[in-house]
């Protein structure tokens, strides 16, 4: 047996049958559960009218030991070689890490898997398929299978689509198997990020958790399967398209690493574990996250300097760090029609370049950043002109436009090099710290010569991303996708931010952010003030609901400020310098939720790692049921400590409708065990609207 510990979870894996089987994955049972024979503990019986010995289906789940579940290998070799049995060839173990090799020499093929405990107790998994035979095996699936406990009953995910994405869908586990896949070509608004299984009724602080998640932005699978048997299993892997893996002779086919977490403390637990793997590792964001304007709401294409100029010195004046020009400074590029593909500066719009405005934007104590859509083309565009054979196509037909732009093949070596060419000459020439790069549009028929071209496409994103930073050090990079369509664990090794959501209605945020923050980090996720009236709902919100919504991520605006009145400007300018006080406990500290006893009413905060201070909001998002509000409670706070408790108005008040307002919220000192057990009665807001609660450890 070898186990890997770390931080209160257990990861251990057999070998005495010959395959690597996982056997345990939860909490650490401590020393004295060493010398427990696990295999024996953890092992079936035999039932009649059955395999005549106990199943042991291990990692690669072969055909061959008797299992009939989903295999973790599909595939074959000119209709052969579709089941194997695989025999250890090399094992090696070092505490925290373990990699197992195998091979099937009949069936002409060798597998490895590696398990990587992190310090933060989450598993990092990844596999490989190695061809070993002489001709060429089209691997149709390779997914990373975990067994889960029998008390695993329940799972949950996230569906989505524009402007609502990352809505949870939670169900019984049953008989069967529950697939969620994504066909897009990127990890798509509908994309779950995490898949979560979990004992009964688990919450935020109390139950346990087994979630696994795909570091990949192509298409993707993630699976619950229940068997007959009663075996309940947890699997993720990358959705290969027909034909889109088939390995030569020695060619290796490496599936997208799974990051598999488990959690004794709730859905919150499990949210902190990923929060500490993901914020350890080398390529997180590890400067203050600056304040963004983004012009998009509140230009859209019409550009010019007169305009944006004025935009600029508003956004200088409330405080704003970051000034990001979006689409439409692009040749041709007046409306969404044409341009995409031709990243060079207009000069019908720009006659002396982007210059002008990014100098006024450094004078006015700003870094300058650019959007790019460099995997689209339009139709109307030199690029498409000169290289229609670049787009995904299959059949000789061009495929259906969406948004009147096609996709641009990067596996064409010349397409690749035209965009990267572009893009960094566009870097090259201005002073640019950060880069929009979108994607508006799902791939169909995403074909290369003929054969499937999403993995490709997928890993020549990563690579030009990289190769971007490699020659422009410092560079940051913000993943769109018509909103929160590119949000994964494996862009963000790659990326600096998430644009989370088209929708800038505080409303839908708070659920798009609440779900998205599940497995992405606050500091990851672009969370912005947009206009009173929002462009995607028609809902009105005061500036106080939008400015508590938007601190908690990596805050910023994107609304014509050169329309704000006096007093919005002042209040814009006061919240602008709470979120430059509070950002590093925000993007640095431990996110909790609340369950409250309606849903009229959302309760989340971020709390510091010593618990020195926290920061909570109080939402209200419909009519309370009560006419007095149910209390809140605020879990996680130092049992045992003093807090000064308060209210911040950093961008106006809440709207109420009392005669009295509770007593505490003239401020107020309260244990930490007092408020986790007691809680706060909240005022009487009026729907969507939200108080911001500060509390400080005396
Ligand atoms: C979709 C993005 O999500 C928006 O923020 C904006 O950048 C537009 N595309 C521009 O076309």
């Amino acid at each position: 047996m070898i186990e890997l510990v770390s931080d209160g979870v257990s990861f251990q894996v057999d070998v005495s049958s010959g395959t690597p089987a996982v056997v345990y994955w939860g909490p650490d049972l401590g020393p004295s559960n060493r010398n427990t024979d696990l295999a024996a503990l953890t092992g079936d019986g035999v039932p009649q009218s059955n395999i005549d010995e106990p199943q042991v289906p291990g990692v690669w789940r072969e055909n061959a030991r008797g299992f009939l579940g989903r295999p973790a290998i599909l595939g074959h070799r000119d209709g052969g070689d579709w089941s194997q049995l695989f025999t250890i060839t090399k094992l090696e173990s070092s505490g925290t890490t373990l990699l197992v090799e195998s091979v099937d020499a009949t069936a002409g093929l060798g597998v490895s898997v590696c398990f990587q405990m992190q310090p933060a107790g989450v598993v990092l998994i990844s596999q490989t398929v190695t061809n070993v035979g002489l001709d060429p095996f089209d691997l149709g699936e390779l997914t990373t299978w975990l067994p889960l406990p029998d008390h695993a009953v329940e799972t949950m995910d996230f569906t989505g689509r524009w402007l609502k994405e990352r809505q949870p869908q939670r169900r019984p586990i049953q008989t069967g198997t529950w697939a969620r896949e994504e066909r897009e070509g990127r990890s798509s608004h509908d994309y779950t990020v995490v898949q979560l299984a979990l004992t009964e009724g688990a919450g935020y602080q109390d139950g346990s958790v087994w979630s696994t998640g795909l570091l990949w932005s192509g298409n993707t699978r993630h699976l619950v399967e229940r068997l007959p048997s009663g075996h309940t299993s947890i699997g993720a892997g990358e959705l290969l398209l027909p034909g889109e893996s088939i390995l030569s002779a020695g060619e290796t086919y490496a599936a997208p690493t799974v990051a598999a977490t488990f959690s004794a403390t709730g859905i919150d637990g499990m949210t902190d574990r990923l929060y500490r793997w993901l914020r350890s590792r080398p390529e997180h964001p590890s400067t203050a996250r600056p304040l963004t304007l983004n012009v998009w709401e509140a230009v859209y294409f019409d550009h010019g300097l007169t305009r944006l100029g004025e935009l600029v010195d508003a956004a200088g004046e409330i405080g704003v760090e970051r000034f990001v020009l979006d689409d439409g400074w692009f040749l041709g590029r007046r409306n969404d029609s044409a341009g995409l593909g031709d990243w060079v500066v207009d000069p019908a719009v720009w006659p002396h370049g982007l210059n002008p405005l990014i100098d006024r934007v450094k004078a006015a104590g700003m870094q300058f950043g650019l959007w790019f859509e460099g995997e689209m083309v339009n139709v109307d565009s030199d690029l498409y002109r000169a290289h229609p054979e670049w787009i995904f196509q299959a059949g000789g037909r061009v495929p259906p436009e969406a948004r009147r732009q096609q996709v641009l093949d990067l596996g064409h070596e010349g397409a690749y090099t035209h965009v990267l060419g572009q893009v960094d000459a566009v870097l090259s020439e201005y002073d640019i710290a950060y880069i929009k790069w979108d994607h508006n549009r799902v791939l169909t028929e995403a074909a290369h010569f003929g054969g499937a071209g999403v993995r490709r496409q997928t890993a020549a994103i990563y690579r030009l991303f990289d190769e971007l930073k490699r020659r422009h050090p410092g560079l940051e990079i913000e993943s769109c996708s018509s909103g929160g369509g590119r949000v994964d664990l494996g862009m963000a090794a790659h990326a600096d931010r998430f644009w989370t959501s088209d929708c800038n209605d505080a409303l839908e945020r708070q659920h798009i952010q609440r779900y998205t923050q599940f497995a992405i980090p606050p500091e990851l996720l672009g969370t912005h003030i947009g206009p009173t009236r929002s462009h995607t709902t028609g809902r009105v919100h005061s500036l106080a609901f939008r400015a508590i919504t938007a601190l908690f991520g990596h805050a910023g605006i994107e609304w014509d400020v050169t329309e704000t009145t006096t007093v919005e400007r002042l209040e814009l300018a006061s919240w602008a310098a709470y979120y430059k006080r509070k950002r590093a406990l925000l993007h640095s500290g431990r996110v909790v939720r609340v369950a409250q006893p309606d849903e009229s009413s959302f309760v989340h905060g971020v709390i510091a790692h010593d618990r020195s201070e926290a920061v909570f909001a109080y939402v209200q998002l419909s009519a309370a049921g009560g006419s007095s509000p149910s209390r809140f409670l605020l879990p996680g706070l130092d049992p045992d400590a003093l807090y000064r408790v308060r209210i911040v108005e950093s961008a106006g008040a809440a709207h109420t409708l009392q005669q009295r307002a509770p007593a505490w919220t003239a401020g107020i000192e309260a244990s930490g065990l007092g408020l986790a057990q007691i809680g706060l009665r909240p005022p009487i807001l009026l729907p969507e609207n939200a108080i911001l609660i500060e509390l400080e450890r005396l």
